[in-house]
């Protein structure tokens, strides 16, 4: 089920979420698996994290999609989340997609074979944070996109080329819809005005996950919340 909740600080709720999620995990299993994504939900919740009472020496951190750049790229999700957040904890493990990989389809397979051999077959995260883009994309998985709408079970981490319509038009690695679907629990970052029409078709728009690879999240077995702002929300 998706809960949404419309809240004036977007930032300081999705940190609330994550310390109940990964403490809870924590507590569970001894351990915290999250991915953090990019955009520009990203920093002011990295800047929250670096003082909340997360239990950072137990949680490895994955990425639900980085851009084929170096890590010390201004276009690099890791370097965002290296910037404004991991150099200022410690956790137990980062782990990295290395967009700046010659061969980013061996690269893809790299990340899918380090997080079963990290989190066991099939992997499961227990926090994923996600962004909304402007076409109805989460993760790297962009609209208009065939292999959006496959699960990819096995795959895990995919090779997606640049997309055409969507800055920075470069290729990305992403998780696929199954780290989505299986994930604990969902936590989908949306503010502004401007993604008002494409967070209502995510949530209750005619199903077409090429259309509009957000929908994935209807199909997710975990808890999803959708946090945004009331301008986000205004077409709900
Ligand atoms: C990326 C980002 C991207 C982002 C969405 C939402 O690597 O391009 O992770 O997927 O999450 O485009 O972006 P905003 O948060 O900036 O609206």
């Amino acid at each position: 089920m998706t809960e949404v909740a419309v809240v004036v600080d977007v930032a300081a709720a999705a940190t609330e979420l994550f310390i109940e999620s990964v403490a809870g995990a924590a507590a569970a299993r001894g351990r915290g698996a999250v991915a953090l994504t990019g955009g520009s939900t990203a920093k002011p919740l990295h800047a929250r994290l670096r003082t909340a009472r997360v239990p950072w020496a137990e949680t490895q951190v994955f990425f639900s999609d980085e851009r084929a750049v170096p890590p010390d790229h201004e276009l690099s999700n890791y370097r965002l989340a290296e910037e404004g957040l991991l150099r200022h904890v410690q956790v137990a493990a980062v782990h990295r997609m290395r967009g700046e990989a010659p061969d980013l389809d061996a690269e893809a397979r790299r990340c899918a074979q380090d997080l079963r051999d990290t989190l066991g077959k099939p992997p499961r995260l227990d926090l994923m944070l996600l962004g909304l883009g402007p076409d109805g994309h989460i993760c790297s998985l962009f609209a208009g996109v065939p292999s959006s709408a496959d699960r990819g079970d096995e795959e895990l981490v995919r090779h997606v080329a640049a997309p055409l319509h969507v800055e920075p038009k470069v290729d990305r690695l992403t998780m696929t819809p199954f780290l989505v679907v299986t994930a604990r629990t969902v936590v989908l970052q949306v503010t502004g005005a401007s993604k008002a029409e494409v967070l209502a078709r995510a949530l209750k728009g005619p199903e077409d996950l090429v259309a509009c690879p957000a929908q994935w999240l209807r199909k997710a077995s975990g808890r999803v919340v959708v946090v945004c702002d009331a301008a986000a929300a205004s077409r709900l």
